[in-house]
């Protein structure tokens, strides 16, 4: 069977459960490619430092010219998380004739027109499956397989840590500190959770989502958020004695011409579907006018369901399949959003 040799840089969470699904299930690649994924070469920052996974001597290194001018290496995995250095990399990887999967969203919403027109320029790809809703395949639905259909609205639980954190205050009346560290201990939260308690990765994700799905350039500061950090035990249970849980909802949907998104902590009912999503698990409602409302389920974050989706991308990659969600952005990159808030 024919090999896709791949490279992967940044070896933390993402990376290592990357790692281990490669050299462990390279052959469970060839079934649905007809090709094996070989990895080829994994850059890190410090050699020294223990990986959670167990790569031979030959693999690891710490110069990332070795990926870059690896004549056989096709498509690399980038897996560091924030801005910088991530940009600079995504930028040479493609110029140095790489296919990019990422599951960096901060950098997606942030500095992702600038990246896929570099990528479309050079005829490369990038795929992002990973970057939305950790192993919920949501990018490929919204982007491919919804596409007879106007989207009329997509709301739900995007970020992992914040619903692991609310599901625990719930239901252990557990203080929000003690549970944060827990959720960055087990590799839900960002490597500054901040982001993840304040609402701007939910907002991140929901500007992705709405380039695919409305086909909106959103620019994710301008989407109005409240996160979770304000909130306190005493919020929880109030809210329970009520009959309600609280979750950190991103919203978005058709009003008019213009497109309504916001992120916000929301009282849903308990006993429904959103309201009994837990741990780091996401949800997504989706409404389009042909299927009517769709429900996406399963776990938002965590090293294996983020791992799973970068692999599918790597396996799409090696195919040539990744172009049809490129192209969407392609074809939908021009329109302009209204982005409003209201107190849904
Ligand atoms: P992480 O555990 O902090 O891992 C990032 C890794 O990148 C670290 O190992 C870090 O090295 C490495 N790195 C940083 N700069 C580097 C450089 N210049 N060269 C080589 N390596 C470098 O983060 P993660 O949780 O795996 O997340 C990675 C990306 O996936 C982020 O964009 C995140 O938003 C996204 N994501 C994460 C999840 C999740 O559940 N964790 C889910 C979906 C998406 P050191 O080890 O030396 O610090
Ligand atoms: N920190 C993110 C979350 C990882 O908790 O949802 C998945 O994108």
């Amino acid at each position: 069977m024919d090999k896709t040799k791949v490279g992967i840089i940044g070896l933390g969470t993402v990376g290592s459960g990357v790692a281990r699904l490669l050299l462990d299930f390279g052959d469970r690649t060839g079934r649905h490619a007809g090709r094996t994924l070989w990895l080829e070469k994994a850059v890190v920052r410090d050699l020294a430092k223990a990986r959670d996974c167990d790569l031979p001597a030959s693999v690891l290194t710490d110069d990332i010219e070795e990926v870059l001018n690896h004549p056989e290496i096709e498509v690399v995995a980038q897996l560091i998380g924030g801005l910088e250095p991530a940009r600079t990399i995504m930028l040479k990887l493609l110029e140095s004739g790489k296919d990019v999967v990422t599951a960096n969203k901060a950098l997606l919403a942030q500095h992702g027109p600038e990246l896929f027109d570099r990528a479309r320029e050079l005829g490369r790809s990038i795929a992002f499956e990973a970057s939305v809703a950790g192993g919920i395949p949501i990018i490929a639905n919204i982007g491919q397989c919804l596409s007879a259909n106007q989207i009329e609205s997509l709301f739900g639980i995007l970020n992992g840590t914040s619903n692991f954190i609310l599901s625990k205050m719930h239901e252990d009346g557990a203080a929000y500190a003690d549970v944060l560290a827990e959720a960055q201990r087990l590799g839900y939260a960002e490597a500054d959770p901040t982001m993840d308690v304040d609402g701007a990765d939910a907002a991140q994700k929901l500007a992705i989502l709405a380039h695919l799905a409305f086909g909106a350039r959103v620019d994710w500061q301008d989407i109005p958020r409240t996160g979770i950090d304000k909130l306190d035990v005493a919020d929880v249970r109030y809210a329970q004695e009520m009959g309600y849980k609280i979750k950190l909802l991103a919203v978005a949907q058709l009003v008019g011409d213009g497109l309504e998104l916001h992120v916000s902590p929301t009282l849903v009912k308990a006993g429904t579907p959103l309201a009994e999503v837990g741990g780091p698990f996401n949800a997504i409602r989706v409404v389009g006018d042909a299927v009517g409302p769709l429900l996406f389920y399963g776990a938002g974050a965590g090293q294996m369901p983020t791992a799973s989706a970068v692999v599918a991308d790597l396996i799409d990659t090696a195919v040539g399949r990744t172009k049809i969600t490129f192209k969407t952005l392609e074809l939908w990159s021009n329109r302009q959003a209204r982005v409003t808030a209201n107190d849904y």
